[in-house]
């Protein structure tokens, strides 16, 4: 098959799951909207349910979402919809997926269950010929810590080639990411300085501001490393810190992330600061003394010619004060000596929100009117928009099915990242106790004392 064939037929497994209620069918409904679905769509799991009882989630599911139902693509999704009821072990639920497939022979297999179901299903699909000129599409977390996504990597190449393995990381899937991407290499007038010679530094904040009173059980055999630093924001990292690909082609984008990935050294424990909010352990399905991190801030240093020197920070956490994804590119100063009040003010940055909106905005100085030499803080708005155009599961399946890797995680990169996260994780840095509300820990403030403290994400 060629690699970039489209697909003819979508499978999901774990269809009548969390995940697909909550992002699978309001996808594969705006999918239908925009006319880039029009394959069998089939989904699989064990519930003992019936293609009614899928339809009627199906509707639940988009009714409850964003864009709510829209009766003629949802009419024309049921339509393609099947379902193959049965138990993962069971040769027969992949026979009757078989069945189902019909003369599909180039199906995408999506596989939105627990990573532990993962090396039955791939073998079943391996064994039952459903593999076959196939693809297969991965949620996170992609393994615990390196050994063991080096382990699932080895179960993925049993069955699928590199070329046929889509690893899901949806914050790769977000137009203000790849907005960040373009824009970077768009415009002339900011390579001259995205360097070490004028970046005084780079910090990427991701909070939130609810807990995770509903993923209470998940959340606490993961925390926050594992869940948005390896991936989601160690990527951002890599898009912040990136040559100049040769092309806009797939393999010379993962080229350039992967290299990134590679020269950022393993974290030491004393450059991290993890933090638990109160009330964290009382949540239901949280340990009573669990040491699981809901914050966690860290300093490290990508190390290449143009990074060298350049402190890198990263925090994120849940039950901060507010919701915001923010990758801020702090400029150094210019000497004072015509403008004192330039050491004062705030210094040029070049800031990226990803989430709740998009915006690319820089912060500079201009003089105040009518005040003599004196300046002020202004802001100038490159792009600012309120949020994403498409949800990015919809953008990552679309291309998905049309063979388009960019926008996935590659192995060399999956397995990069957890390299420097391994020695932090779990129990290796102290947590400590924050109140919901605040910026987290006061010790992170700490990683943060020879680049000016952390910045105020932009919320207007
Ligand atoms: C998920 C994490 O991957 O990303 C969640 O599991 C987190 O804990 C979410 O809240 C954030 O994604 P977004 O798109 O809402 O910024």
């Amino acid at each position: 098959m060629s690699h970039d064939a489209q697909a003819d037929a979508l499978v999901f497994f774990g269809a009548t799951g969390d995940l697909a209620y909550k992002q699978i069918f309001p996808a594969l409904q705006s999918m239908v909207r925009h006319g880039t679905l029009d394959i069998p769509v089939i989904g699989v799991a064990k519930a003992g349910w019936t293609l009614d009882d899928l339809c009627k989630r199906a509707r639940e599911s988009v009714t409850a979402h964003p864009g709510g139902l829209d009766e003629h693509a949802f009419a024309t999704l049921m339509k393609l919809l099947r379902y193959v009821d049965g138990d993962y072990n069971d040769p027969a639920t992949f026979a009757d997926l078989r069945t189902k497939l019909g003369d599909a022979r180039r199906p995408m297999h999506y596989l939105a269950i627990p990573p532990s179901l993962f090396p039955v299903v791939i073998e079943a699909l391996g064994s039952s010929e459903s593999a076959k000129d196939a693809r297969v599409v991965v949620e996170k977390p992609f393994g615990h810590d390196l050994a063991s996504a080096r382990r699932l990597n080895g179960v993925l190449h049993s069955v699928f080639d590199e070329r046929s393995i889509f690893r899901i990381d949806h914050y790769l899937g977000k137009d203000p990411v790849q907005n960040l991407f373009y824009f970077r290499f768009a415009n002339t007038f900011l390579e001259p300085v995205w360097n070490r010679r004028y970046v005084h530094s780079v910090q990427i904040t991701m909070a939130e501001d609810f807990d995770v009173a509903d993923r209470g059980a998940f959340y606490d055999s993961v925390g926050a490393v594992r869940d948005v630093v390896q991936n989601h924001l160690l990527q951002l990292t890599a898009m912040v810190a990136m040559e100049p690909p040769a092309s806009a082609e797939q393999d010379s984008i993962r080229n350039e992330r992967a290299k990134i990935m590679e020269t950022i050294s393993p974290l030491r424990p004393r450059d991290v600061v993890r933090g638990q909010y109160e009330g964290y352990r009382s949540v239901e399905g949280v340990r009573a003394d669990s040491t699981m991190e809901t914050y966690v801030a860290m300093r490290f240093h990508v190390d290449t010619w143009r990074w060298q020197g350049v402190p890198f920070l990263i925090r994120a956490g849940k039950c901060l004060p507010v919701t915001t994804t923010e990758v801020a590119v702090e400029l150094k100063r210019p000497p004072s000596t015509v403008f004192p009040d330039v050491a004062k003010g705030h210094p040029n940055m070049f800031r990226f929100q990803v989430t709740p909106g998009f915006k690319i905005s820089l912060d500079a100085r201009a003089k105040q009117q009518a005040a003599g030499l004196v300046g002020e803080d202004v802001d100038v708005d490159f792009a600012n928009r309120p949020s994403d155009d498409l949800p990015p599961y919809e953008r990552l399946l679309h291309e998905a099915a049309r063979g388009d890797q960019t926008q996935f995680a590659r192995q060399d990169t999956v397995e990069a990242a957890w390299r420097i996260v391994d020695p932090i994780l779990d129990d290796a840095v102290p947590v400590v106790p924050y109140a919901k509300g605040s910026w987290g820990p006061a010790e992170a403030d700490e990683l943060t004392e020879h680049v000016g403290g952390w910045h105020a994400p932009d919320m207007d």
